[in-house]
């Protein structure tokens, strides 16, 4: 017996029964878990159990009936083994008739009891490998609600993501401003194996440049002025996780020597002290000005660039996404009006015209802008055409003006 799906929950009243089942299932590798009473196997129970339950009939506090019906109850495919007495073939009918997985006759042969775990525990491992594979196909739904879009290079992207998520590759994603940079690394972290673990996002371009060390690999107390105690830096912060690093083409150059040595070493070494750190990170990087460019006019390093871009995503403009501009659009009506607790009123084709005819330099960011103001702005109803075209038109404005940008 190897691997997983080999635990047994072993739950009998009669102690030296138990300890000689134990000791025979422990030899022939399963991990056992005893339980003299089924209230502290329920308790104890995790609903994913990745193994079968055997359980004796006659118990004080709850009989194995009672305890099957509420197994099956909690997980209506976990396998569970029920041991009558000998001749109670009525008890074992009813046992079979409510879900149990077999049974066995006491006094039984131990080898009888080991075949059929063996059966119940593959059985087991096929259900689990089934839930396992559904949860994935539901991943590529989920992501498709978390990462709007249905156009041909939007679908790419959801699939480009969910292959990249499960692997360690450091990806850099690239793309305009607004495009949906953020939500995309965000997703490699939770559609990826990380995902109990930290997703830490670090906006280089917002750091002071003297600060920017500090942040990210930390510091002890006393390393400089002002230090007066320690502080953990993002990279110890995401041990285990996920690092985001965003407008990683704003990081100064000396700056950039470091991080390449961390990514090359795997550790690092925070301000002040002379002790390497071993971190386990997956890096996720992005920017939104052409980084192979940045490195042409020597604003940024190519070694560095190769490091973290083994992976590359492209996020497209807004304008390249055809009818994805009305599907965002409506999306967030729909968010802004549910949380503004406005109605959620339709675009009349002219003011969709409008929508899909514009540039959209600010990207979804801008669309979301102009989405919510629309919300907003109490005016527009579905069927007063003329004020919405106004209002859109007004939306560019503002947008050319810079003012809803910074919003
Ligand atoms: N495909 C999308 N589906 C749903 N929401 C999106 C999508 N793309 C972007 N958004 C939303 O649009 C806004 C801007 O996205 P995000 O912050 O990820 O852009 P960015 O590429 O990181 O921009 P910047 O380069 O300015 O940092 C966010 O509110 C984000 O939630
Ligand atoms: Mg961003």
């Amino acid at each position: 017996m190897t691997g997983t799906y080999s635990k047994v929950y072993l739950v009998d009243d009669d102690a030296d029964l138990r300890a000689a089942t134990a000791q025979w299932l422990e030899l022939a590798g399963y991990q056992v878990e005893v339980f003299c009473d089924a209230p502290s196997a329920l308790a104890k129970l995790d609903p994913e159990l990745e193994g079968v339950v055997v359980s004796d009939i006659r118990m004080p506090k709850m009989d194995g009936m009672e305890f099957l019906a509420r197994l099956n109850r909690l997980d209506p495919d976990l396998p569970v083994v029920l041991i009558t007495a000998h001749g109670d073939v009525r008890m074992a009918v009813a046992a079979m008739r409510q879900g149990a997985y077999d049974f066995l006759e006491k006094p039984f042969e131990p080898e009888r009891l080991l075949e059929i775990i063996q059966r119940a525990s593959e059985k087991r491992r096929l259900v689990m490998e089934n839930r396992d594979l559904r949860r994935r196909l539901n991943g590529s739904r989920n992501i498709e609600q978390r990462l709007i879009g249905n156009c041909p290079a939007m679908r790419r992207l959801h699939r480009e993501i969910l292959d990249i998520a499960a692997t360690e590759a450091p990806v850099l994603i690239q793309g305009e401003t607004g495009t949906g940079k953020e939500v995309v690394a965000h997703c490699l972290h939770d559609f990826g194996t990380r995902h109990d673990n930290r997703y830490v996002a670090v906006n280089c371009g917002a750091i002071p440049e003297n600060m920017v060390e500090s942040e990210l690999f930390g510091h002890e107390r006393g390393a400089f002025t002002g230090a007066d105690r320690r502080r953990i830096g993002r990279f110890e912060y995401a041990q285990g996780g996920t690092l985001f690093l965003d407008e990683i083409g704003s990081m100064p150059l000396p700056l950039q020597v470091k991080l390449l040595r961390v990514l090359q070493e795997r550790e690092i070494v925070r301000i002040g002290s002379n002790e390497p750190l071993p971190i386990d990170i997956r890096l996720i990087s992005a920017s939104n000005t052409d980084l192979l460019a940045e490195c042409s006019a020597g604003r940024f390093r190519e070694d560095l660039y190769y490091r973290i871009n083994v992976v590359e995503l492209r996020v497209p403009p807004l304008r390249e996404r055809g009818a994805d501009i009305l599907l965002l659009f409506d999306y967030f009506v729909t968010r802004a009006a549910a949380s503004y607790q406005r109605p959620a009123v339709s675009l009349p084709p002219a003011a969709a015209n409008r929508l899909m005819a514009h540039n959209w330099p600010g990207n979804v960011r801008e669309l979301k802008n102009v989405a919510e103001r629309f919300v907003l702005s109490s005016l527009p109803t579905a069927n007063d055409s003329r004020q919405l075209r106004r209002f859109v038109h007004d939306g560019e404005l503002l947008f050319s003006a810079g003012v809803a940008a910074a919003a």
